[in-house]
């Protein structure tokens, strides 16, 4: 029996009014097309309130979101499971998922032994998945929404030689000794996810996984997925390495689609994970020794977040789309729905920095504030608790700064604004594929966004 539509879930009982003003922090049109220079520049400084679209409604749209954290009424767990039964994402793409880490390490051969290893390092411990796995589930959602006639060509083309090279094998000079039978588990697969979606799904995991790397490296991690990160594996050199050859056969099994529009959108999402992680190495545009706490804070913030986290997931759900052939409104739809999802995911995941030990989250608890980084739980405090500015300027460098400010916002209610507002992303996304025809893998996509609220980890 199909399960209730998005549509009825995002229609439940709804605090508006928080919802609108919280969503006008941050113009979603700004934040997907404009340019970033600019988009941090009117920001912090030229003209700060040509970032919104409602310049009068600025300080009301903080007010409410700071009120939020007294009244979440508009739960979207508690709306989705009200009539809803439990419904598992991964079932209903369970065949693809089945061969996904097989096929990514087909993609990852090399012949020489320690680059082999450590690329196909993070291959080994079971990872969540979670970006191929909504891949699948929007390719399958998408299947039965309308096509575009014009772009059917395409779809095709993308899925005929996804094994194909485009140039000579012998002026590639690429051996992968991993990669024969790469072919051979596909073809059991379900024909409503077509073989150049399914690569999309492992091109997106291979994105992940060489940003991570490379993360690790940056951060100084010790730990991943409950194991010995990369770099203490393997050294540093060697996992940003890894990382570097996971992008360059991630970017070749993308030219293999021969579709334009997935590689302009796949390869923008590797520089906008670049330009987030920029923007991450400052808390504030302006990067003062003594910042106060200004709305732009929590501005950057949500761009970088985006650029970081929901740009991978948002383009790489429009890409899903595209390859399907879809029309324009649902390739926009299924954008949609990726944004506001990574935006929730991320948020969450600042937030469990705060609350879960390190045990639980299976890599360091608490990393941020360690790392210098005031994410979203320490910016809602920091508007009622001025005495943050000065720890957020010098990043938590002196000693007892991380544990004054972690204090600061355990007293607070950071964590429930935080917790409000990936609420408010999640039920969007929800509300942005109420479109799409019921299907199970549309319920799928709306249990992954009420996932994401409840994941501990
Ligand atoms: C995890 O963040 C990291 C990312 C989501 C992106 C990192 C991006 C780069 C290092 C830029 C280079 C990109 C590529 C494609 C090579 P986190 O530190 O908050 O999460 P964690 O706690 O899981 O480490
Ligand atoms: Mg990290």
């Amino acid at each position: 029996m199909p399960l209730s539509t998005g549509a009825s879930v995002a229609r439940g009982a709804r605090n508006a009014t928080a919802r609108v003003s919280r969503s006008a922090l941050i113009c979603p049109q700004c934040l997907r097309t404009g340019p970033l220079d600019a988009r941090i520049r009117t920001a912090y400084a030229v003209q700060p309130r040509a970032l919104y679209h409602s310049t009068r409604r600025r300080d009301s749209a903080w007010a409410a979101a700071v009120s939020v954290a007294g009244n979440i009424v508009s739960n979207a767990i508690t709306r989705a499971k009200g009539d809803m039964p439990t419904i598992d994402p991964l079932r209903i793409v369970a065949k693809e998922m089945k061969f996904l880490t097989g096929n990514i390490r087909k993609l990852l051969g090399s012949g020489h032994p320690s680059l082999d290893r450590a690329a196909k390092y993070y291959t080994q411990a079971e990872g969540k998945h979670v970006r191929p796995l909504i891949v699948l589930l929007m390719s399958r959602a998408t299947s039965l929404c309308p096509k575009a006639p014009q772009r059917q060509q395409a779809t095709l083309q993308a899925s005929a030689a996804i094994d194909t090279s485009l140039s000579p094998l012998s002026i590639l000079s690429d051996y992968n000794p991993s990669a024969a039978n790469a072919q051979a588990e596909a073809e059991t697969a379900d024909v409503d996810i077509l073989p150049s979606q399914r690569r999309l799904a492992e091109i997106t995991e291979l994105i992940h996984t060489a940003s991570l790397l490379h993360d690790d490296v940056i951060d100084h991690s010790e730990s991943r997925r409950g194991a010995p990160s990369a770099n203490l594996e393997f050294g540093n050199k060697m996992a940003v390495l890894a990382g570097d050859f996971l992008l360059g056969r991630a970017s070749v099994a993308l030219a293999r689609l021969r579709h334009a529009e997935v590689i302009e959108l796949l390869a923008t999402v590797i520089a906008n994970l670049v330009e987030g992680e920029f923007m991450q190495l400052k808390n504030t545009a302006r990067d003062e020794e003594n910042p106060r706490w200004s709305e732009d804070t929590l501005t950057y913030y949500l761009q970088k977040t985006y650029l970081k986290t929901a740009s991978l997931i948002s383009k790489s759900c429009r890409a899903a789309a595209l390859l399907g052939g879809a029309d324009a409104q649902t390739v926009e739809a299924a954008y949609l729905y990726g944004k506001n999802l990574g935006l929730a995911f991320q948020l969450v995941d600042d937030m469990l920095d705060y609350t879960r030990s390190g045990q639980e989250l299976g890599k360091p608890a608490g990393a941020d504030l360690e790392l210098g980084l005031a994410t979203a739980p320490l910016l809602f405090a920091w508007k009622t608790m001025p005495e943050l500015g000065a720890l957020v300027g010098r990043k938590f460098e002196r000693e007892g700064d991380v544990a004054r400010a972690r204090d600061l916002v355990m007293q607070s209610d950071g964590i429930q604004q935080t917790r409000a507002l990936a609420e408010d992303y999640a039920d969007q996304a929800i509300q942005a594929i109420s479109g799409f025809p019921d299907s199970e893998a549309k319920d799928g996509l709306i249990e992954m966004a009420v996932k994401t609220l409840q994941r501990q980890k």
